[in-house]
C-alpha cells in the first residue's frame, strides 16, 4: 500500500481554515478507500513566523520539503507584511526552487453554481501557466533609490528551454482532453522579443502533435473570447503574468475565486509538486468561518491525480459536485453555509 508523505503549509488567513478542512477530507477519503495512506506533516511557515523570526522558511527548510511526495499549500499574505515580501518569502522560493514550471488551473462551472456569464455559456478550460520565469523571474533592480532620478527595471526572461517545456506540457495535456484544442496566448505584436520566441517555439512543438488543433490569440483579445465565446477555448497556454491574470478571470467567470484550484507541477518529479487554491489569504473574511473550502477540496483532487490515486480523486470530485449541486453554498456563491457545514457535507458523502 502506498503511504504518501504530504507537507501541509496552511500559511496565512483563510489558508489555515481551508487547509484544515482539506486535510480532514483527505484523511477521511484515505480511511474510506483503504488502498493508500496519507501522512501529513504540518509546517507553521507564514507571516506570523516571519514577523517573529524574520524568515518565512527557516534555514534548511526548503531542503527538508524534498522528502515529501507533495505539498498542500493554503495562502500567504498579511496586512503587516508587504505582499512582495510574503510572496517572495514563501510561495515563490518553493515554486522556483523545486522547478514547478507548469502551473495548471482548471476552470469549470460546477453543478449548482451560477456563472456571471449569460445562461448556457459553457466553461471548461484548463489554463497552463508558465511558472518558473518570464515576467516573474525576479530579474531587475532599482537605481538611485529614493531620489527624483530613481529608475526601476523589471526584466522578463524567456529561455528557449523554458518556453519549449511549457508548450510541450500544454500539448500533452490538450491531447488527453476530448476537444484536443490548444490556444496559444501571447502579446507578440507589441512585445517583439520574448513573445515572438513563444510563438516560434510553439509552431515548432506543434509539429509533434498533429492531433491537437491549435489557435493563437493576443492576451487582450482572449479576455473577450473568455467572456463572449467561452466555448471556443479548451486548453490555454500563456506566460506567468498573462496566465496569472487570465486565471483569476476564469475563476470569477466560473462562479467564485473560492472554488478555483491549482497545481504547481514539477513534471519530471525530481522535486515535489505543490497544490493550492488560487485564492489568497482573504483578510475580509478571515476568522469568520465562511471561507469556501471547495477550491481546496478540488485542489486535493488534483493532488490525488498527481499521486496516481485516480479512483480516490474521482470519488472526491463526485462528492464536491454533489454538495455544490445541493445548493449548500458559502456566501461567496450567494449562500449562507459555513466552511464547517460544507466540509461536513463532503465528509458525509465520503463516509457513506
Ligand atoms: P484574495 O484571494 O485573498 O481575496 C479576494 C476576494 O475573494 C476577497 O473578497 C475574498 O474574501 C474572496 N475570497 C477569496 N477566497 C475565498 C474563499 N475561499 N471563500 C470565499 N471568498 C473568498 O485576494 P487579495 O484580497 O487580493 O489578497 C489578499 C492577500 O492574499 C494578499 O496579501 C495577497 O498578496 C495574498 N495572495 C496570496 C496568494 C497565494 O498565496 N497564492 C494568491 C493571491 C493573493
Ligand atoms: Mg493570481
Amino acid at each position: 500500500m502506498n503511504n504518501y508523505k504530504i507537507a501541509a503549509i496552511p500559511g496565512d488567513g483563510i489558508g489555515v481554515e481551508v487547509i484544515a478542512a482539506g486535510v480532514e477530507v483527505l484523511q477521511a477519503l484515505a480511511a474510506k478507500c483503504g488502498t493508500f495512506g496519507l501522512e501529513f506533516a504540518h509546517f507553521d511557515w507564514g507571516s506570523e513566523r516571519y514577523l517573529r523570526e524574520g524568515q518565512y522558511i527557516p534555514e534548511g527548510g526548503l531542503a527538508s520539503l524534498k522528502a515529501f511526495d507533495a505539498i498542500f499549500f493554503g495562502a500567504v499574505g498579511s496586512q503587516e507584511v508587504p505582499d512582495h515580501v510574503s510572496l517572495w518569502g514563501l510561495r515563490l522560493p518553493i515554486c522556483q526552487g523545486f522547478d514547478q514550471y507548469a502551473n495548471v488551473r482548471p476552470a469549470r462551472v460546477l453543478p449548482g453554481v451560477t456563472s456571471p456569464l449569460a445562461k448556457g455559456k459553457a466553461i471548461d478550460w484548463v489554463i497552463v501557466r508558465e511558472n518558473s520565469e518570464g515576467e516573474y523571474a525576479g530579474s531587475g533592480g532599482r537605481v538611485h533609490q529614493g531620489l527624483p532620478i530613481e529608475v526601476a527595471t523589471e526584466v522578463s526572461t524567456f529561455t528557449r528551454v523554458g518556453v519549449e517545456r511549457i508548450h510541450r506540457f500544454a500539448f500533452e495535456l490538450a491531447r488527453t482532453r476530448p476537444a484536443k484544442h490548444l490556444t496559444l496566448v501571447t502579446k507578440s505584436n507589441a512585445q517583439r522579443h520574448g513573445m515572438v520566441l513563444w510563438d516560434e517555439v510553439f509552431a515548432e512543438v506543434a509539429k509533434d502533435y498533429p492531433d491537437v488543433r491549435t489557435t493563437r490569440e493576443l492576451v487582450d483579445a482572449v479576455t473577450t473570447t473568455m467572456v463572449l465565446k467561452p466555448e471556443q477555448l479548451d486548453v490555454v497556454v500563456a506566460t506567468n503574468l498573462h496566465a496569472d491574470i487570465l486565471s483569476d478571470l476564469a475563476a470569477a467567470l466560473s462562479g467564485s475565486l473560492g472554488i478555483a484550484p491549482t497545481a504547481n507541477l514539477n513534471p519530471s518529479r525530481e522535486f515535489p509538486s505543490m497544490f493550492e487554491p488560487i485564492h489568497g489569504s482573504a483578510f475580509d473574511i478571515t476568522g469568520k468561518g465562511v471561507a469556501n473550502p471547495i477550491a481546496t477540496f478540488w485542489t486535493a483532487v488534483m493532488m490525488l491525480e498527481h499521486l496516481g490515486e485516480a479512483a480516490a480523486a474521482r470519488e472526491l470530485m463526485a462528492a464536491i459536485e454533489a454538495v455544490t449541486e445541493s445548493g449548500l453554498h458559502t456566501p461567496d456563491l450567494g449562500g449562507k453555509a459555513t466552511t464547517r457545514e460544507v466540509t461536513d457535507a463532503v465528509l458525509a458523502l465520503i463516509r457513506r
